[in-house]
């Protein structure tokens, strides 16, 4: 807006009018708790930039250490696939921090489908899009049986959770609410994930600091094994992880 770099800012003498008439309507629209990332229009997740506004998901930074656990267990040419997708964030990092691997992106809405498509030809036109449900097992069913990697933030905040303006009025509600106890996706995921991997995959899954057990519990229930919870740096469960049995012999 007054088009020097930040660090030069302590500097600057005067300010056109102009600018400062426009400096307070975007002061205006934050006091009155719209989001930053929407006011700019932008939102940094790990090394990438996304495009983001109204219809799409703002990507969180808790997300970020999912996709650090995805790459740390993923070889280094993985088939990993992003479910719940949104503006991108997940399957963007993952193609982005490693260049050998092929992602999928699933995401279901059409608002944050167009979010989607803008950030990855933007970003990493390899990353192939696909419309369509993460918990139907039609989507992506041509890869069944032979993926490395499914990471998934989903909506998983409990329908009756009060939550403060910049989430309720400003991302969207299909992005956020996971049904009564925010669960409702979770054993359609778990299943779509199973069957998607190969013998040995991983799934990581997001969930809501009061899911440290139960999201756990339904990975078991889909048949997943080395099932663990993990903390983000605030020490509060975070995202659950575990992997489709190996084949006898294999590790
Ligand atoms: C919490 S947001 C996560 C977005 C992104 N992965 C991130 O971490 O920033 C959940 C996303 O899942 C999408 N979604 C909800 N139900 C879905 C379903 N059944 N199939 C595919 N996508 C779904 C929502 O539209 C939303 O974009």
């Amino acid at each position: 807006m007054l088009g020097v770099p930040r660090t030069r800012l302590l500097t600057i003498s005067t300010v056109h009018p102009s600018a400062a008439v426009a400096l307070d309507r975007l002061i205006k629209r934050r006091a009155g708790r719209e989001p930053l990332q929407h006011i700019l229009g932008r939102a940094p997740f790990r090394h990438v930039m996304l495009s983001v506004g109204p219809g799409v998901f703002i990507p969180r930074p808790e997300t970020e250490q999912l996709v650090e656990w995805g790459l740390a267990v993923a070889g280094p040419a993985p088939l990993a696939v992003d479910l719940c997708s949104g503006s991108g964030a997940i399957a963007l990092s993952v193609a982005r921090e490693r260049s050998g691997s092929t992602v999928y992106a699933v995401e279901q809405a059409p608002s944050a489908l167009v979010w989607l498509r803008r950030n990855v030809a933007a970003t990493e036109p390899r990353v192939v899009v696909v419309e369509g449900d993460a918990t139907a097992p039609a989507t992506l069913a041509t890869l069944d049986g032979s993926v490395d990697l499914v990471l998934c933030n989903p909506p998983y905040v409990p329908a009756s959770a009060r939550l403060e303006p910049e989430v309720a009025e400003h991302d969207p509600a299909e992005a956020v609410f996971g049904g009564p106890d925010g669960l409702a996706l979770i054993p359609g995921i778990a299943r779509r994930s199973f069957d998607l991997l190969r013998p040995g995959g991983w799934l990581g899954i997001e969930h809501d600091d009061t899911q440290g057990s139960s999201v756990p519990a339904l990975l078991r229930a889909a048949g997943f094994v080395d099932v663990e919870d993990r903390r983000d740096l605030a020490d509060r469960p975070r995202f659950a992880v575990g992997r489709r049995p190996p084949l006898p012999g294999r590790s």
